[in-house]
């Protein structure tokens, strides 16, 4: 076993980059009273086109600086990270590394809230090249909700031009408007869209513009602050591990100031930001 403080810890939030704010805010808003640390690996972002091999890697390392900072529970707030590496992070590296710890994904609480909010039991998802190949929307759903259809979509750009903070400008239109054409092209049908990356609701005022009426338009954040919420309420032992001092620092492998700026504009207050490698 990894020699990893022991005692109570902050809760892990990781995220490629800026997109696990939006999963972030929506905790710090659920449950304030915890201590939070964060990490955006800005510096490799985007994950979304990378192989499983590199992006299984990349989150090993973050969960493994998470867990050497006191981190008892980690969320991968990344759908990427969850679908290429939380099952072998779960099965292989937290025996190893301490099989009291714990290391969640975005995936299941985003797809169990479908069934009651689909019409048509016709679901399109947006999400990273890795997440849509992989294939996880898919059967998640399907293993909840047999009778619905789901259509995927890549996004090969989206993160890239929030991590470029490109995506409120006009430019970002043009490859928002040709991804969601392009889904509802594959199925007509479709009366409700997933965001399946955390970078996507950055977009959603540039989304909304080209979603038809009618089509429901779901975001990750809530559902998953709640879930957490409920797991939390389930595993007393885990949550008696989680500090209670309602304080946060975030971490990026790329410049410290430029992450200040974008989670303090996000985020609607200061945050204090440290810059760390990742090996
Ligand atoms: N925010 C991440 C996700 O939810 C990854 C985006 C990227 O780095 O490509 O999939």
């Amino acid at each position: 076993m990894m020699n990893l403080p022991q005692g109570p810890g902050p809760i892990g939030v990781f995220d490629s980059g800026y997109g696990g704010l939006t999963i972030y805010s929506e905790i710090e808003k659920l449950m304030p009273q915890y201590d939070y640390l964060y990490i955006g690996d800005n510096a490799r972002a985007p994950y979304g086109t990378r192989s499983f091999d590199v992006v299984y890697e990349f989150t090993r390392q973050a969960v493994e600086f998470l867990f050497k900072q006191g981190c008892r529970l980690v969320i991968l707030a990344c759908n990427t990270a969850s679908a290429k590496a939380l099952r072998n992070i779960q099965q292989i590296d937290l025996p190893a590394m301490d099989p009291s710890r714990r290391v969640l994904g975005i995936i299941r609480p985003t797809v169990e809230c479908i069934g009651d909010i689909t019409c048509s039991r016709h679901v399109g998802v947006l999400a990273t090249e890795g997440t849509i190949r992989s294939m996880s929307y898919p059967l998640e759903i399907k293993k909840l909700f047999p009778d619905i259809k789901v259509t995927g979509k890549a996004c090969p750009m989206w993160a890239s031009l929030v991590e470029a903070d490109e995506h409120l400008t006009p430019g970002a239109d043009y490859f928002v408007k040709r991804d969601i054409d392009a889904l509802l092209a594959r199925d007509s049908e479709i009366d409700t869209i997933i965001l399946g990356c955390t970078h996507y609701p950055l977009l959603l005022p540039r989304i909304e513009q080209f979603v038809p009426k009618g089509v429901k338009v779901i975001t990750q954040g809530e559902a998953v602050a709640t879930s957490l919420q409920n797991y939390l309420m389930r595993h007393a032992d885990i949550e008696d591990l989680c500090t209670k001092g309602g304080g946060a620092t975030f971490y990026t492998t790329e410049s410290a100031e430029r992450f200040r700026e974008q989670a303090s504009r996000f985020l609607c207050h200061p945050v204090k930001v440290q810059r760390i490698n990742l090996v």
